[in-house]
């Protein structure tokens, strides 16, 4: 069987909604992204629905704090069962490293598999011009690298970043490392907030492992369609 390699961003503000959208993609997609929006409105019954459902979750809740408070937080997180969890590696490389040593601990404590753990480089919503204005001394691309490294010294399974700075991240992690893009738009469609973007074919030869979809399968009028030609585009289109 072939790894999904498409994660639908569940953004919507009530359980309800993110259910019927769970229910309609049945077939397609077994990967789900709860973000803050849905779990700050649903909390822990969204994570039960989908995996009462057989689906796979990633909670996006980019966690930034003091090493303390984000690896307190951590240990939490790793006891719901979910399969991906993230932290912001500007966070820097001890918060990391405390995510990653108290989601260990629990593991061992509990007896369970282990959900990757992934740092956000820069948001795919961000331009250079953005960018400059937070006086970092180098580009995007080379500030998304530098922190993909520091993700993967602090002993993290890989980072969120653009499918434009895949290939770098490849380059300079490794093959087993992994890499999840947001900011993939299919062909003609609106490309919203999102700036680094690419196609989700593009996404995927530039060696991204998931491709993160929101607005364009959530929104659209048949969202199962939308979704089934995403994946024929990724598994099919190299
Ligand atoms: O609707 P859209 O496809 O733009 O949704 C992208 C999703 O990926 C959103 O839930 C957003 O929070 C998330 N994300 C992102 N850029 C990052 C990290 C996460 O767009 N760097």
């Amino acid at each position: 069987m072939t790894r999904n390699k498409l994660i639908v961003a569940l953004d919507f503000p009530t359980l309800q909604e993110a259910r019927r959208c769970v229910l309609t993609c049945a077939e397609t997609v077994h990967y789900y992204k709860v973000g803050m929006e849905l779990y700050y409105a649903a909390g822990n019954e969204i994570i039960a629905f989908l995996k009462e459902h057989q689906k796979q979750v990633f909670l996006d809740l980019k966690l930034q704090d003091i090493p303390n408070t984000v690896s307190r937080a951590v240990r939490i997180l790793t006891r719901l069962g979910v399969d991906m969890i993230n932290v912001h590696a500007s966070g820097g490389l001890k918060m990391m490293q405390a995510a990653r040593q108290s989601m260990q601990e629990q593991v061992q404590t509990l007896g369970i598999t282990p959900p990757k753990l992934i740092a956000v480089t820069v948001l795919t919503s961000m331009d250079e011009t953005e960018f400059e204005v937070l006086n970092y001394k180098t580009s995007v691309a080379e500030q998304v690298v530098s922190l993909a490294k520091l993700a993967k010294q602090a002993g993290l399974d890989g980072v969120v970043a653009s499918p434009q700075e895949a290939a770098g991240i490849r380059q300079a992690c490794g093959d087993d490392f992994l890499i999840v893009t947001p900011g993939v738009r299919p062909l003609g469609e609106d490309t919203q907030d999102q700036r680094r973007i690419t196609t989700p074919a593009q996404a995927i030869k530039n060696g991204a492992d998931y491709i993160v979809v929101g607005r364009p399968i959530t929104q659209a009028a048949d969202p199962q369609a939308v979704a089934r030609a995403i994946e024929q585009e990724i598994n099919f289109k190299k």
